[in-house]
């Protein structure tokens, strides 16, 4: 698709901080097939309803008008995005969009081995995979899921269908996998995964969310160097508003951590989101999102949307996770009560 009623490009958006508009995660779905701790750990939930989820063409032309306004890299999300029925279709779409510079999954991998070639074959160009545990039955008790193997699966099948570059998500919680910190990297090394430690977020749906439990970028360096030696940072200039800060170890192997929480990265962030069912939001922490879906249905131009979207991009000030690390005595973002008032609080409407 081709908004060819926006060209000429309008060169450089900038927020109220001068950051880019760089970066888009559309969500698909917000549904999930696992119930991960840091993220659903209730019983229920409130579902966006079905008719408000946009079609693969809906998302399809906000993507494109998205790209040529400046987010070149798209990155689907979910809940967990393989989900949502044919989604490779979707893919094929957005890989020709001009414009577009990367175009990637975040995922669980429960069912990437049925769909990684599929991906792949429709222009999918890197996955990241979520894996927090190595031990099966800390997976049943944590993410109420008995399908460890199946991730194991679909991380084989992201190399076999001739993925690279694929990375590997761990977020690290006190008293859960804190004592696998050492193993996760192992076995990133043994595939030639980089292997990325992310702090426990307070984010929307982390009811259970306690600062004790975060194991901090700190720690994480203090346990790898105690058994690997130094870990030199390297730096990325190329990739400035990258959430990972990247390390080397003496023999070679890369790693991240994603600080979000003692180190946040708010001043380069490029990234914004688009809920399954069309609702923009310019931080993972933000309160309110901005309507896409209504002035879609209503029928607005490209045009139309792009100045919507520009206009709240120029305006957009958020700097949640800086926030949050000024707040005494932080708990929480929400407790239930205020997540089943809106369910785009929750870190599985709004994509991780
Ligand atoms: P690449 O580096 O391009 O592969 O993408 P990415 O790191 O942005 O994507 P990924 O989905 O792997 O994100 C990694 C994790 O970083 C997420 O799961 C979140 O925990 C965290 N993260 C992503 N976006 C944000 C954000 O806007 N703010 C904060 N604080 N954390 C984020
Ligand atoms: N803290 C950190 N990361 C989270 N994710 C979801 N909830 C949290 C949280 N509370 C991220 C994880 C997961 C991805 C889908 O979303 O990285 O792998
Ligand atoms: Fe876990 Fe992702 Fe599903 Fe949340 S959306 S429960 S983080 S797999």
């Amino acid at each position: 698709m081709t908004p060819s009623s926006l060209l000429p490009l309008p060169s450089s958006l900038r927020d109220q901080f001068n950051r880019p508009l760089g970066s888009l995660r559309l969500s698909v779905t917000d549904r999930c097939n696992l119930r991960c701790g840091y993220c659903m750990p209730e019983e229920h939930y409130v579902w966006l309803p079905r008719e408000s989820l946009l079609t693969f063409e809906e998302l399809g032309r906000l993507a494109a008008i998205f790209i040529a306004l400046g987010a070149a890299k798209v990155r689907l999300t979910g809940g967990e995005p393989l989900l949502r029925h044919g989604l490779p279709t979707l893919v094929k779409m957005l890989a020709t969009t001009p414009g577009l510079g990367d175009l990637a999954l975040t995922t669980n991998a429960l069912l990437l081995a049925a769909q990684a070639e599929r991906l792949r074959e429709a222009g999918l160009r890197r996955v990241t995979i979520s894996l927090d545990t190595l031990h099966p039955e800390r997976m049943q008790a944590f993410a109420r899921s008995g399908r460890h193997a199946d991730v194991l699966l679909g991380i084989d099948a992201a190399g076999a269908a001739g993925f690279s570059g694929t990375k590997l998500n761990s977020v690290i919680i006190r008293g859960f996998n804190d004592d696998e910190v050492l193993g996760l990297l192992e076995f990133g090394r043994q595939r030639g995964l980089t292997l990325r430690y992310i702090e426990y977020m307070d984010v929307g749906g982390a009811t259970r969310w306690r600062m004790e439990d975060v194991v901090t970028r700190a720690e994480l360096l203090a346990t790898i160097e105690k058994r690997h030696g130094r870990a030199e940072p390297v730096p990325d200039p190329a990739n400035p508003a990258a959430p990972a800060e990247v390390f080397r170890l003496r023999d070679g192997t890369t790693f991240g951590i994603i600080a979000s929480v003692t180190a946040p990265f708010c001043g380069s962030c490029d990234r914004s989101r688009v809920t399954a069912d069309g609702t923009w939001f310019s931080c993972l922490y933000a309160e309110r999102g901005v309507d896409l879906r209504e002035p879609l249905r209503l029928g607005a131009t490209d045009r139309e949307l792009a100045d919507l979207i520009a206009a709240a991009w120029q305006g957009r000030d958020d700097r949640g996770a800086e926030r949050r690390l000024a707040l005494p005595g932080r708990g929480a973002l929400y407790q239930l009560d205020g997540l089943r008032a809106d369910p785009r609080r929750e870190m599985h409407t709004r994509g991780g």
